[in-house]
């Protein structure tokens, strides 16, 4: 539940001590002269003076400061510090600071990306570093053989915080093995790549892969902060990167905005204010968290036929248009910032991994599509030949 309290709402004893004890408090910064134009000539009796004004507005800060458990500037910031999720440039010099509490960390990392950041995150980490492990890089790591040497590799009581350092691979095994590790402890996602900043490391869905398909095995395990620092995704390649603007396209479809447009930081941290947001509304995916699905039942059903060698951009990049052409939008975008390129897999086998699609119901896909920009809709069926037409539409032949 949001509740917006008014100005003085603080100022009592009673409110201030329910607000520590039930509520998480944000604190929406508006500095004096912006706050003074929003007041200045209506009929609120405490606009009547500037002076008087800027003294009450001064003795306020004070209160807001001490009840706030996150002070922030904008409507994204009210979200992220909801969702937990931490976005600063610089974050992993901070490290010891912006791992909530004062536990000691187990840090565990992609190997490649310890290679690259891991003796920075140490460094940050100090003296809360009980101890630091490495899972293989890239999707190998989700496997049960990996989430079982770092259940014998963790050696932290429950009171350790488990840090994840690396992309979506490295962030969903080790999210797995903090959630059943002693039966579960706390865990701070540190994303590195830009899918796992826009995407894999918030709402705490976690998991790793089975014989019988991708993700099938996890847990919802909400991180006790999710730490992001753009900086980070200096040293990430072209085609990492165009795994991420995929995802950044897809929130941008469904936001009704064109965040592909901002500049990369912020593009960042629209994208997770718009998946914390949604998640937020929907921890446990039971109804309108589906819609962050846009274009995937298509992409996942081309990457398994194409044996998981498709990369998972290219794959939601067609899947975007496919979703796109069934709503009758523009696909303008899409083909201009992705330029989905059709894919050579086995028709039959595609159209059966998407009717056996985990989100559809009895065997008939239900699809996201966009009423228009901004306005996406959830469980939408269609004929079935309407469908294989448009996955058909993606593949093209030897
Ligand atoms: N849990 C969720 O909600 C969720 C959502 C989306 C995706 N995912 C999962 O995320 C995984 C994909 O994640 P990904 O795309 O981040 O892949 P990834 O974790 O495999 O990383 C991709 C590659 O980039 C390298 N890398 C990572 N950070 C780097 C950096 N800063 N500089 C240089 N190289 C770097 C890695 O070593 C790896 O080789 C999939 O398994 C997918 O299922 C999970
Ligand atoms: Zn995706």
């Amino acid at each position: 539940m949001v509740l917006e309290l008014g100005g003085g709402a603080v100022g009592s004893q009673t409110t201030r001590e329910a607000l520590a004890s039930h509520a998480f408090t944000v604190y929406l910064e508006v500095d004096l002269d912006e706050a003074w134009r929003r007041v200045e000539g209506t009929a609120r009796p405490l606009a009547a003076d500037r002076e008087r004004f800027s003294e009450l507005h001064a003795e306020r800060q004070r209160m807001y400061a001490e009840v706030a458990d996150a002070q922030v500037d904008d409507a994204d910031g009210v979200v992220l510090a909801a969702a937990g999720v931490h976005v600063q440039i610089g974050a992993i010099e901070l490290l010891d600071q912006v791992v909530p509490g004062d536990g000691r960390v187990e840090l565990v990392s992609d190997r490649h990306v310890a290679g690259i950041y891991g003796v920075q995150a140490q460094l940050a980490l100090g003296a809360r570093l009980l101890a630091a492990h490495e899972v293989p890089q890239g999707e190998s790591a989700k496997a049960s053989a990996v989430l079982e040497q770092l259940w014998r590799d963790l050696r932290g009581d429950r009171s350790t915080i488990v840090v994840a350092l690396g992309g979506g691979t490295a962030t969903d095994v080790t999210g797995l093995a903090a959630a059943t590790y002693l039966r579960g402890v706390a865990w701070v996602p540190v994303p590195t790549t830009l899918v796992g900043q826009v995407d894999a490391a918030i709402g705490g869905k976690v998991a790793i892969d089975v014989p019988a398909g991708k993700n099938l095995v996890g847990a919802f395990h909400w991180p006790a902060r999710v730490v992001i620092d753009p900086a980070l995704l200096e040293t990430l390649s072209d085609e990492e990167v165009r795994n991420g603007l995929a995802e950044v396209v897809k929130t941008g479809l469904l936001a009704g905005e064109p965040l592909w447009e901002l500049p990369p930081h912020e593009q960042v941290r629209r994208c997770a204010a718009y998946k914390s947001a949604v998640c937020v509304r929907d921890p446990h995916d039971r109804a309108e968290r589906n819609v962050l699905n846009l274009g995937h039942t298509f992409a996942h059903a081309l990457e398994a036929a194409a044996g998981y060698e498709l990369a998972h951009g290219e794959a939601v990049a067609l899947g975007l248009l496919a979703a796109l052409r069934l709503s009758g939008q523009d696909t303008s975008v899409v083909e201009e910032m992705l330029a989905p390129t059709r894919v050579h897999v086995d028709r039959d086998a595609a159209w059966t991994a998407l009717t056996r699609d985990k989100k559809g119901v009895g065997g008939s896909p239900r699809l996201v599509l966009l009423d228009g920009p901004g306005r996406p809709r959830i469980g939408v069926e269609l004929p079935a030949d309407d469908v294989r037409a448009a996955l058909d539409a993606l593949i093209v032949d030897p």
